[in-house]
């Protein structure tokens, strides 16, 4: 049993991927989507109870109409049509991000697989969709200035944990470990504030290929780290 607790990915690569194989966009959707399948079965094996998915960024909408309505169509029908795994699996299924630009029927697919799966606690599977990790700290600051201002809380109230609990992943634990494939090694606006201490890992495998073997790989790699949190490297390993 991993002794992680929480890991976010960022899927990237599922374009080039369809681009490589000389295949439509849709389809590095659909190969993505049996892989985020594929790694939560594993996750959920290994005993990680939290897996975060960055599914589509707030600055997704900047692309083309046709690639975004390609992929809202790959999305639904993935939700509508995997409803039963995640039954089978006892997966919890979450979303998170600023849904209100979607379709309504997006909107329900995702509230209604909240519901079905919520009382499940093997393994929580958080999908981040119109998910900017800028924007949630917005609407943080915004939330608590609100209570200032109704004098519910002082403004010396206000910590990190007054501010972990007003993002979107407020019962989420921090990331232990940030994955990102397709060999781009950048944030891309995911997970900021949670993923202060986490361990990063970058793979060249585009998403669509990423396999359970290599994720299992990773996690043993990034559990040999050693994590010092600012302290000294001695003290660090003294109190693992
Ligand atoms: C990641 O794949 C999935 C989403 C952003 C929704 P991309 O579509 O970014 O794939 P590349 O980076 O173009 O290969
Ligand atoms: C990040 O990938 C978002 C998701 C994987 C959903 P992008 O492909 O959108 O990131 P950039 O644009 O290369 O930074
Ligand atoms: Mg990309």
């Amino acid at each position: 049993m991993s002794p992680l607790k929480h890991v976010a990915i960022i899927m990237d690569g599922n374009g080039r991927w369809a681009k490589k194989r000389g295949v439509g966009t849709i389809e590095g959707h659909k190969k993505g989507g049996e892989t985020a399948e594929r790694i939560a079965l594993t996750a959920k094996k290994m005993g990680i109870k939290y897996l975060t998915l960055y599914t589509f960024s707030a600055e997704n909408w900047r692309r083309s109409p046709l690639w975004i309505a390609e992929f809202i169509r790959e999305l639904s029908y993935y939700l509508e049509h995997q409803t039963d795994i995640f039954m089978q699996e006892h997966i919890r299924a979450r979303f998170i991000g600023d849904h209100s630009r979607f379709p309504q029927k997006l909107q329900r697919l995702m509230r209604e697989l909240e519901e079905k799966t919520a009382y499940f606690d093997d393994v929580h599977v958080t999908f981040a969709v119109g998910y900017g990790a800028r924007q949630e700290i917005a609407q943080s600051m915004r939330a608590l200035a609100k209570r200032v201002g109704s004098e519910e809380i002082k403004i010396s109230d206000i910590n990190e944990q007054l501010i972990s609990e007003t993002l979107y992943t407020h019962d989420l634990p921090d990331p232990d470990v940030l994955i990102r494939t397709s060999g781009e090694m950048r944030i891309s606006n995911y997970l900021l504030w949670q993923a202060a201490y986490a361990e990063l890992y970058f793979t060249e495998t585009l998403w669509p290929d990423f396999s359970p073997e290599e994720f299992t790989k990773i996690i043993e790699t990034c559990c040999q780290r050693q994590r010092c949190y600012g302290q000294d490297r001695q003290d660090a390993a003294n109190a693992a």
